[in-house]
């Protein structure tokens, strides 16, 4: 049973013949989930409704994204504007997805973090020490044209129904980028002209039950490398986020998304808005499905922090330098979550 559970590609494939966590999965005792210290009532992180944006109470609304970005850096929004039926075929299909036979699946698999659209588990397996309890298909969405043909065609739907949501959680975050713009005081179409011609990529996270949830991650702890993050998640619990020395639960609330803030956004606001600590955990009977869109610069934009929040007089200078996102971004799977966050290799030589 060992044998063939650890041939298997996919962690889906040994979770269901398994009763116990294989040893590549289990964490070392300092670095286990310990729940028993998470926060899972109470304080939670601000949620934002997005409903008045447009309307006399603007000036309100922007004021709540400087306070949820300068203090948390991560947030729910309700009124978004995607439809919620895209949302239910979304998730479905995702569902499907993983639902279908093993040898369906494998035709994604692939470990090279350069393909566009695949099928992996864990992380990054060709870095890490360490599995996480995960699967995921990673594709990327825009433009679509240039991709949807590599996208799975099973289930049958995928693809449109994949298309549909891409483009309408992209509307949300231009929508989102205006507001976050404004409320670093710049004009609303500041951070999305510093993009080049933008990047959108998706992943479906399938975090099987486990066996043994209190020995190791669905993702352990990081900081998303691209600048903006929209998360769908199903109805079971996993997602939290660290906050004031503490982990906190953000647990699913219908209709509403979660949203962080990525590494780009901590650069290009020179650390005025801070990239968020947040990790996954999995539980012994319910399996979970999360779907982050991951808003990001196009791969020859350069990015760096923003002119007019440096004042090399005023004791305010860069703390990043400039690079190309393709750049970071490779230097974020290479690191595989080994440090919390691979942003500090970018900062400016003080000399
Ligand atoms: C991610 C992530 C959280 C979740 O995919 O980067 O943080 O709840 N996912 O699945
Ligand atoms: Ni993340």
């Amino acid at each position: 049973m060992a044998a063939s559970a650890t041939s298997k590609l996919l962690v889906s494939d040994i979770a269901s013949v398994v009763d116990h966590v294989p040893s590549n999965y289990v964490r070392p005792v300092s670095d286990r989930p310990n729940m028993s210290e998470v926060e899972t009532s109470g304080d939670s992180i601000p949620l934002i409704d997005l409903q008045d944006l447009h309307g006399p109470n603007r000036a309100n609304i922007i004021n709540q994204f400087a306070h949820a970005c300068s203090s948390y850096g991560f947030f729910q929004i309700k009124n978004h504007g995607v439809p919620e039926e895209i949302i239910k075929q979304m998730m479905n299909v995702g569902r499907e997805f993983f639902h279908q036979s093993e040898s369906e699946r494998v035709k994604h698999y692939s470990a090279d973090t350069k393909k566009t659209t695949r099928l992996s588990t864990s992380f990054n397996v060709s870095k890490e020490k360490v599995s996480n309890w995960r699967d995921f298909l990673r594709l990327h969405c825009y433009p679509i044209e240039d991709f949807i043909h590599e996208w799975p065609s099973t289930p049958v739907s995928f693809r449109k129904v994949t298309a549909e949501y891409a483009t309408s959680v992209r509307a949300l975050v231009l929508t989102l980028l205006e507001a976050i713009s404004e409320s670093l005081g710049f004009v609303k179409d500041r951070i999305s002209n510093t993009l080049g011609k933008h990047g959108q990529h998706m992943a479906i996270n399938y975090y099987p039950p486990c066996p043994q949830p209190e020995l190791t991650y669905g993702l352990p702890g990081h900081k998303d490398a691209n600048l903006i993050t929209v998360l769908l998640q199903d109805e079971v619990s996993g997602l939290q986020v660290f906050k004031d020395g503490k982990w906190i639960a953000v647990n699913p609330v219908p209709n509403t998304f979660i949203v962080n803030l990525g590494d780009q956004m901590q650069v290009i606001s020179n650390d005025k808005y801070k990239s968020v600590l947040h990790r996954a955990v999995v539980n012994s009977d319910k399996e979970r499905i999360s779907i982050p869109t991951f808003y990001c610069p196009s791969e020859d934009a350069m990015i760096g922090p923003a002119q007019e929040l440096v004042n090399e007089e005023e004791d305010s200078h860069a703390i990043y330098r400039n690079f190309t996102y393709a750049e970071y971004f490779e230097k974020f799977w290479d690191t595989a979550f080994a440090t919390e966050s691979c942003i500090d290799s970018f900062k400016a030589s003080t000399a």
